[in-house]
């Protein structure tokens, strides 16, 4: 089983990078083989809906636009749950994160069969440093994706400065339970 956790800072000991270590340290406990990247390391442009709208997304269920995205993609089509990490910027994902989901959910949401991610669980986490405005919508926005690529919603957690304490033991307890969970489906 393998689990993946994409983070979405250009911080990296920010309170996302926390958060994602956490649900790496989950992860890891319950044994699965966990996987951990930073959008933010990686080239993934923005989506240029192509071809007034739709490009080779729409009934190739590949985007055209060559980049670190392509490989990403096909990861994630190996893996067996996510764990989804970003800062809360403008009370909504990062700039890498909204990037990365653009670009996915084109190639995932019109697939007749071959989905990289239905059913596969996710754990989405939102991390809004400031204030802790913006922490719903972040999360709503992320709950649309999570259905737009017919993901399995296992959970989604909202971290601020004020609750960080608490909500640190949840994402580690919440990776550990999903990783759990799967190692609980492997067919021997
Ligand atoms: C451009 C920008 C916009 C931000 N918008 C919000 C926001 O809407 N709500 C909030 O609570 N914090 C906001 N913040 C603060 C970040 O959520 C905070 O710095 C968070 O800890 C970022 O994660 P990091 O420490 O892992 O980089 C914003 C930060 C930046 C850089």
């Amino acid at each position: 089983m393998r689990v993946l956790i994409i983070t979405s800072s250009p911080n990296k000991d920010g309170l996302t990078a926390a958060c994602g270590e956490q649900a790496r340290l989950g992860s890891v406990f319950s044994g699965v083989d966990t996987t951990v990247v930073n959008l933010n390391e990686m080239d993934i442009a923005m989506c240029k809906a192509c071809d007034r709208g739709w490009g080779a997304c729409r009934n190739q269920n590949v985007c055209q636009q060559k980049d670190d995205f392509q490989k990403l993609h096909i990861t994630m089509n190996e893996m067996d749950g996510f764990i989804f990490v970003t800062p809360v910027y403008w009370w909504d994902m990062s700039e890498s994160a909204k990037a990365f989901v653009d670009r996915l959910r084109r190639c995932e949401a019109f697939k007749k069969e071959g989905h990289y991610l239905s059913n596969k669980p996710f754990v989405c986490i939102a991390a809004a440093g400031g204030t802790g405005n913006g922490v719903v919508s972040c999360l709503t926005t992320m709950e649309k994706f999570v259905d737009h690529v017919k993901g399995l919603k296992y959970d989604f957690i909202g971290v601020t400065k004020r609750n960080k304490d608490y909500k640190l033991k949840t994402i580690y307890e919440a990776a550990k339970s999903m990783a759990n969970e799967l190692m609980q489906t492997r067919t021997i």
